[in-house]
């Protein structure tokens, strides 16, 4: 196989989006952030502290997919953020692209609840911390991919990163 998909996984604030640019730019691979893939009809539900039911991530996820199977098929390499908390999303992702690598950062809450406290303006409000962590299937040993536990900084959790990859 010629390409690598690695899915960054994890939820909102554990550093999905950082890790991601970082490990695109050290590695010269394309770089696409999951969130953009959402339609304007769940940006909005989000925005108004709603959280997203199943049927509203289905297209979602499958949005992402395509773009991932349509990398692959180019033989390119990607990093794509992607909540991805649940078993079935994750599979959805990986079922027809055998390029996919989970990558999933474990962030204590206490820290993420810091986190979201100084990050304004984002569509995420820090109330769906909470459901999300309770939403969370952490990556079973056998799903491709790898856990991280994020102690250091940025720098830290790219080069254990690399250093699984
Ligand atoms: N390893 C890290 N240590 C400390 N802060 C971090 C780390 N990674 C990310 N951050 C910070 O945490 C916040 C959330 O990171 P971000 O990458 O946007 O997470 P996500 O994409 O998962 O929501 C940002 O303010 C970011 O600068
Ligand atoms: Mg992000």
């Amino acid at each position: 196989m010629s390409s690598t998909t690695v899915i960054v996984m994890g939820v909102s604030g554990s550093g999905k989006t950082t890790l991601a640019q970082g490990l695109a730019e050290s590695k010269g691979w394309t770089f696409a952030e999951g969130d953009e893939f959402h339609s304007e009809a769940n940006v909005a539900k989000m925005a108004s502290g709603h959280p997203l039911t199943d049927e509203d991530r289905w297209p979602w996820l499958q949005s992402i997919a395509d773009w991932i199977g349509e990398r692959e098929a180019a033989g390119e390499s990607v990093v794509v953020t992607c909540s991805a908390l649940k078993r079935v999303y994750r599979d959805l992702l990986a079922k027809d692209n055998p390029s996919v690598v989970f990558c999933e950062l474990q962030v204590p809450a206490e820290v993420l609840e810091q986190r979201m406290a100084e990050r304004k303006n984002h569509y995420m409000p820090a109330s769906l911390l909470r459901s999300q962590l309770d939403t969370l299937e952490d990556l079973h040993p056998d799903e491709r991919g790898f856990r991280v536990r994020v102690q250091g900084g940025p720098d830290h959790v790219l080069n254990e990163v690399l250093r699984h990859l």
